[in-house]
């Protein structure tokens, strides 16, 4: 199972990447709100202190200002993974960009079909937060049926994780990722 980190805590950071566990960073707009950083900066600090990909969250409304707004972060790096909402326009920017090769994190999941639909729109990872959904551990399997018995190249690295027991439920479904807060990590 992959273990992300999502925080901006760049001591955090580094103890994952020098520990060799880490497998990326997420970040989202409240966290690089926290940190007091400008999103820019926050995102070189991270990219400094590991080696793996790290994600930075669209928060513009339409489809259009998604696909701006993710041309301009992935200019910023090519480990930038940009994670779009599962709405009804990040789906279509999703589709329009899935096909020119950009690597997208469909976040803010709670259902099955918004994970559906972000597979078919052309997401490389799901986010699912698990904390927020009414029934989350037969959600993430039916998403992890839906993963495996319709062949979709598409991981799901679960957020909103809020203690070690939901941690353990998600290496015993088998997901393929986690994504820890600082103080959980
Ligand atoms: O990256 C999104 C995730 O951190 C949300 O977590 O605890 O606010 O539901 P939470």
């Amino acid at each position: 199972m992959e273990i992300w980190l999502d925080t901006t805590d760049t001591k955090t950071i580094q103890l994952g990447h020098k520990l060799g566990i880490l497998s990326g960073v997420t970040t989202n707009p409240s966290l690089i709100s926290n940190s007091e950083q400008t999103l820019e900066d926050a995102l070189s600090e991270i990219l400094k202190v590991q080696s793996g990909p790290v994600t930075a969250q669209v928060t513009a409304p339409s489809h259009a200002e998604i696909i701006e707004q993710t041309e301009t972060l992935r200019e910023f790096s090519e480990r930038i993974i940009v994670k779009i909402p599962v709405t009804q326009e990040g789906l279509q920017a999703m589709a329009s960009l899935s096909h020119l090769q950009f690597t997208i994190m469909a976040t803010a999941i709670f259902s099955t079909s918004q994970a559906l639909f972000a597979c078919r729109a052309g997401a490389k990872y799901l986010a699912p937060y698990f904390s927020r959904m009414d029934t989350p551990l037969d959600t993430l399997e039916s998403i992890l049926f839906i993963l495996e018995r319709y062949g979709f190249d598409t991981k799901m690295v679960v957020a909103s994780l809020h203690d070690l027991g939901e941690v353990q439920d998600c290496l015993e479904l088998g997901v393929d990722g986690v994504t820890l807060k600082k103080d959980l990590f």
